[in-house]
């Protein structure tokens, strides 16, 4: 059987990992500048990780969500006192879209509309809602493209007053800083008038943090720079390490009502000893203040080089935008630096390590980029 072949892949097989390390099949050592996409937030197999799944596996793996499972609520009071959410609810998924697709579905429960806004350059995910408030069409496929969605630009107050006044707006979704978009940051004037807009006219303000979220801006959530408190709040990515896990932080606003939601998977004990592992890390480690610290040095670093057009982003997640396309660089980083990088569209670098990188792993990457660059 061959694999479905959606994936662009680079000639590299990755086989272990450490910290911001990885290697592959032939023993050659990389540092991960990328995270494997914003995925990896503790580092890659962190020894209390390793031995937390390992214990739980050696008791139970899985058992359904029709029965209790304390690992739940212990994982919900850990992320309420650290995110500053205690006041919110917890509803566990299994991926980013999936929690987005969740949000969108509890927002129009809660306020019978159809509506909804997104952003320019927005990403969401490749099920169908989350598809479809994504602003690139070629993920939408046409039995979603019946759901009703107008795109704003980014940070354009006016545009959101005028379209919310109209009063039909279900909800906006927008994400903390956007990822695949090329790491652009809504202003926390924006996030305010958003706030305030959504409040006047009964929308439900969603902020997708599946990239941004879990301590990779500097702040649990990259939204928290402004101060506002959304009705509904997605994570992903990092709540994990890698083990397929998202949420949803949900304002007692909703009311929950059995069966309307539901997973088979989400929320499961492997799944809660991986995310009470991270968040034990997170603490322990003290990884935001590292991921803002090391972050705010390589952003300071990164802009002093020549010829960069612009630095964006928060703590460990950085766009270095370029007036040059960034394929050939990146390829480059990867083959002959062995260094991985992400992108966005075809003029920025996007970086996205493990929120353990420290200050020498940060200067071994601006050592070998500006050879790159240069
Ligand atoms: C902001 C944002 N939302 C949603 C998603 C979709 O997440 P997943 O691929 O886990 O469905 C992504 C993935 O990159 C993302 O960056």
């Amino acid at each position: 059987m061959e694999l479905f072949n959606v994936y662009p892949l680079f000639e590299v097989n990755i086989v272990k990992g450490k910290g911001c390390r990885v290697w592959d099949d032939k023993g050659t050592e990389y540092l991960d500048l990328y995270g494997g996409h914003a995925v990896i937030s503790i580092g890659h197999s962190h020894p209390h990780y390793v031995e937390m799944l390992t214990r739980q596996l050696h008791k139970l793996g899985f058992y359904s969500n029709s029965v209790i499972n304390k690992m739940q609520q212990e994982f919900a009071d850990k992320l309420g006192a650290i995110s500053d959410y205690d006041d919110y609810n917890l509803f566990l998924v299994n991926s980013g879209a999936e929690a987005n697709e969740n949000a969108l579905k509890l927002a129009s429960f809660y306020n019978n509309r159809k509506r909804v806004i997104a952003f320019s350059k927005s990403f969401h995910g490749r099920t169908s809602a989350a598809a479809r408030v994504t602003d690139n069409p070629m993920y939408t496929a046409p039995f979603s493209e019946g759901l009703d969605v107008t795109f704003l630009t980014l940070n354009d107050v006016d545009a959101v007053h005028a379209e919310l006044s109209k009063g039909d707006v279900c909800a906006v979704i927008i994400e903390g800083i956007q990822g695949v978009g090329g790491i652009q940051l809504p202003t926390i004037e924006f996030f305010r008038q958003l706030r305030n807009a959504c409040n006047q006219n009964d929308t439900v303000l969603i902020l997708d943090e599946v990239q941004s979220g879990y301590g990779r801006s500097g702040r649990f959530f990259a939204h928290q720079y402004s101060g506002i408190r959304p009705d509904i709040i997605t994570m992903a990515k990092g709540i994990g390490n890698g083990f397929p896990m998202s949420g949803l932080l949900i304002n007692s606003m909703f009311e929950a009502v059995h069966g309307q939601l539901g997973t088979t998977f989400g929320g499961n004990h492997l799944a809660c000893a991986a995310a009470i592992a991270v968040l034990d890390v997170i603490k322990e480690e003290a990884l935001m203040e590292n991921a803002a610290q090391v972050g705010a040095y390589l952003k300071a670093e990164i802009a002093a080089i020549p010829k960069i057009k612009e630095v964006r982003g928060r703590g460990m997640m950085i766009g270095i935008e370029l007036d040059q396309p960034v394929k050939e660089i990146r390829t480059k980083l990867l083959y002959k630096e062995k260094v991985f990088t992400g992108v966005s569209g075809t003029h920025v670098i996007r970086l996205l390590p493990p929120l353990c990188l420290s200050m020498d792993e940060a200067d071994i990457f601006l050592d070998r980029f500006k050879r790159v660059f240069n």
